[in-house]
């Protein structure tokens, strides 16, 4: 099979130029002006951007998480990605505590193997780090082609390690060329504001927000940043929402010293005052909470920055049915909101046409440091000859408004109803085969593939 795509204006993380695509087989084999290949599909381009295939760093599917399960699974979830644009999704696998990591890994197989829609690639995360587990560490990286390993500075009792493991967890990684990501926030701190808001009777969706106060996010922020420094080994805070949470890493650059970041969609264009209608605001109960007005703007500006390299959903969907698990009581309504879908559209809506970000840094952070940070580049993350042919060809003028009586994620709500958008994912291509075209998806489950991940690329 292949392709030839003309006359696109072709936006990478670093050049924004008109030209043709080649696309033969899975690759991508040339690019250029007036390009004179016969190829088995031509798409017309013109006046469409054409970038490459977005990669969500941070997504939960089919995961076990406060008494339920998030209710996207493979098909379901990399079908929405794919509607989106993001052509890769990075999903985590959870340790169970005093269980191996392999095991783990055993179960995430199953769930994905000939589920997958869209190309996907795992995150192990570390809930209990021993000797055994430090040699599983070094088989994951060297075999299996899973280079990091996320924390949880929280959620006590079922994910949280402290900082004693946390530590040497990072000497290992270290050692063998992988990467320490980190869910920051002060869980000890949180645990007693919960309690102390319960004990008062202060149970509905708003005292989720008031019991994770920013200092949480900022305090554990820095103490991994400091734990990195000690070390030596590269991190990745992931979610960062907060104006006190990016200032500890930017503290932390005076040393030199290179802490990736990942904000997400949500806390770019969402704020704290949807927790103020009652159970309502249990759409967005999700850790840590959306912050305020002046969080959005120190975040956007760490985009800018280069503080903040990536940009994420944490989408982790949960039925209205699950959230009211939770109706009476904020700490039982299952923590996440789905996002994966409209994470690139929000951005180019309400980054790139708000005059935010430009047209190469929202390629930067939809995809290109992604595939850096977690060792996927060149083969995803640009257009480039070699690199696998992901790429969507987006409207740049289209408008439409986000629902869930339209949307693709299997959640009976969104998070973002009515929101306006311009610009939309028209046609979107893995792996050199048209998967989304006029609103229809041409992936099959078990056409998605697991991708095997190799060293960070240290990038500014
Ligand atoms: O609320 C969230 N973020 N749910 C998913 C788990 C996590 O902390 O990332
Ligand atoms: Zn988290
Ligand atoms: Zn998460």
């Amino acid at each position: 099979m292949s392709i030839i795509i003309k006359n696109g204006h072709i936006v990478t993380a670093s050049e924004d130029y008109v030209a043709d695509i080649f696309i033969k087989g899975e690759q991508i084999v040339a690019i250029g002006k007036d390009l004179n290949y016969k190829a088995d599909k031509m798409i017309d381009a013109t006046n469409k951007l054409v970038f490459p295939g977005g990669i969500d760093p941070h997504v939960h599917l089919d995961m076990p998480f406060m008494g339920t399960y998030s209710s996207d699974d493979y098909e379901t979830g990399t079908r929405a990605a794919l509607f989106g644009g993001t052509t890769t999704v990075i999903d985590f696998i959870l340790q169970t505590q005093g269980d191996t990591l392999y095991n783990a890994l055993k179960t995430w197989q199953e769930k994905s193997k000939n589920k997958a829609v869209g190309d996907y690639a795992y995150h192990m995360a570390i809930t209990d780090f021993n000797d055994k587990v430090a040699k599983e560490v070094v088989q994951f990286i060297e075999e299996e082609g899973i280079s990091s390993f996320k924390t949880f500075m929280a959620y006590k009792g079922a994910l949280m390690i402290d900082d004693g493991q946390m530590v040497q967890l990072m000497k290992v990684v270290k050692a063998h060329g992988g990467l320490v990501t980190v869910h920051a926030t002060n869980g000890d701190m949180i645990d007693s504001l919960i309690a102390k808001n319960r004990v008062v009777g202060n149970l509905s969706p708003l005292y989720h927000y008031l019991s994770q106060p920013e200092i949480t996010e900022a305090e554990a922020s820095a103490r991994f940043a400091d734990m990195l420094h000690y070390t030596g080994c590269p991190g990745y805070i992931v979610h960062m929402t907060c104006e006190g949470a990016l200032n500890a890493v930017r503290q932390s650059t005076k040393r030199n010293q290179k802490v990736f970041v990942e904000t997400c969609t949500q806390y770019l264009v969402l704020d704290a005052s949807l927790y103020e209608h009652g159970f309502e605001g249990a759409k967005w109960v999700m850790s840590p909470p959306l912050r305020e007005k002046k969080d959005q703007d120190a975040l956007w500006s760490g985009i800018n920055q280069g503080l903040i390299h990536t940009v994420g959903t944490d989408h982790c969907p949960f039925l209205w049915e699950q959230k009211l698990m939770g109706k009476d009581d904020f700490s039982k309504i299952p923590n996440g909101h789905p996002a994966v879908e409209h994470r690139i559209e929000l951005l180019y809506s309400e980054g790139v046409m708000k005059g935010k970000i430009s047209l190469t840094k929202f390629v930067e952070i939809t995809s290109t440091n992604a595939a850096k940070i977690f060792g996927m580049y060149p083969k995803k993350g640009t257009i480039g000859i070699g690199s696998d042919a992901d790429m969507v060809i987006f409207d740049p003028n289209k408008k439409h408004i986000i629902s869930a009586k339209t949307h693709h994620m299997n959640v009976d709500y969104s998070g973002y109803e009515g929101f306006q958008i311009k610009g939309k994912t028209e046609t979107v291509i893995l792996r050199g085969k048209v998967v989304i075209e006029a609103n229809k998806c041409y992936s099959a489950p078990g056409n998605g593939k697991f991708i095997k991940r190799g060293r960070t690329i240290v990038i500014n």
